[in-house]
């Protein structure tokens, strides 16, 4: 556990029973300074205290905010409330040296991706053409530009504010000319304007990745190129989710006559009990 994680662990073992403990210390987030924690309705009237020990153990943290929904909607943003430190909701976050400005309360944020951007900016060569389907404030598309030589990365999103903040995001990280943040659905978009412009797509939207596999082979070159498809799969005792995933999209691959190879597929996070993020890496080639 690392050092920090066990600090507030040892200070809310001081105002929480071990069951209140085991439901609480594990379930927070930290975005730039703002902590999100997840409190069950039994501990609400301890979420003060939560927070107060966040903050004693992690002094960059100025403000935490209570998760009172689930992330939900098309938009994926959650409710949120104040619980401690200063009032708002908008902060910075750095990852991998690039800079995230978001507002937790209007736009998707997840700092638990990190590595998966970065998995996903290694593999892009030099000269690619991108197009991020889904991309909230400009997260993979903002790293896949500073850590790999991209031509470009057109990066689409439907909720306004993500957009204008992937645009304040851009500007931040001096990546203009590269991301090409873009307003609408990525449906649209890609139909109207982004027809086989693509050497590589990306669908980090698991909710409708797979109703919208249609419009990321029509994005992709003529000779074919990469999809990155995200899903999220359940698995009983002894099914492998990544194998489900990947036969219920070849099925479908196949029903829309693409030629392709699922080069590569793992889990990127669990999400709840047997409940899991699923990443495919598909090669999909010239018809
Ligand atoms: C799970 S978030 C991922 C955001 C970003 N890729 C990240 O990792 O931070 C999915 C995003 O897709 C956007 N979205 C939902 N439906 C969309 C659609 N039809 N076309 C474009 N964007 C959409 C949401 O507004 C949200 O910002």
């Amino acid at each position: 556990m690392p050092k920090a994680r066990r600090g507030l662990k040892e200070k809310l073992e001081a105002v929480l029973t071990p069951s209140e403990l085991s439901l609480v210390y594990r379930s927070y987030d930290i975005v730039g300074d703002i902590a999100v924690i997840k409190v069950p309705e039994s501990l609400v009237e301890k979420s003060r205290l939560i927070a107060e020990a966040i903050m004693e153990t992690h002094k960059h943290v100025s403000t935490v905010l209570r998760q009172v929904t689930p992330i939900h909607g098309d938009l994926r943003i959650r409710g949120l409330e104040w619980v401690a430190g200063e009032r708002k909701t908008e902060t910075v976050h750095r990852e991998f040296g690039c800079l995230f400005k978001v507002d937790l309360k209007r736009c998707y944020f997840s700092p638990r991706l990190l590595n998966e951007r970065m998995r996903i900016a290694r593999l892009v060569r030099e000269g690619e053409t991108v197009v991020n389907m889904f991309s909230g404030v400009g997260c993979y598309s903002i790293m896949i530009a500073r850590h790999s030589k991209a031509r470009k990365v057109y990066s689409i999103d439907i909720n306004p504010d993500a957009v204008r903040y992937m645009r304040e995001n851009v500007r931040l990280n001096r990546v203009e000319g590269v991301v090409e943040p873009i307003e609408g659905d990525a449906k649209d978009v890609i139909l109207e304007r982004l027809r086989r412009v693509a050497d590589r797509v990306l669908m980090p939207l698991p909710e409708k990745a797979y109703k919208y596999l249609k419009y990321a082979l029509e994005a992709l070159k003529k000779q074919g190129g990469w999809i990155h498809y995200y899903d999220f799969e359940h698995a009983s005792k002894g099914e492998n989710p990544v194998r489900k995933v990947e036969w219920k999209v070849s099925e479908r691959l196949r029903s829309l006559e693409a030629r392709f190879t699922v080069a590569h597929g793992k889990v990127v996070r669990t999400v709840g009990p047997r409940f899991y993020q699923i990443v495919l890496d598909i090669l999909v080639k010239q018809p």
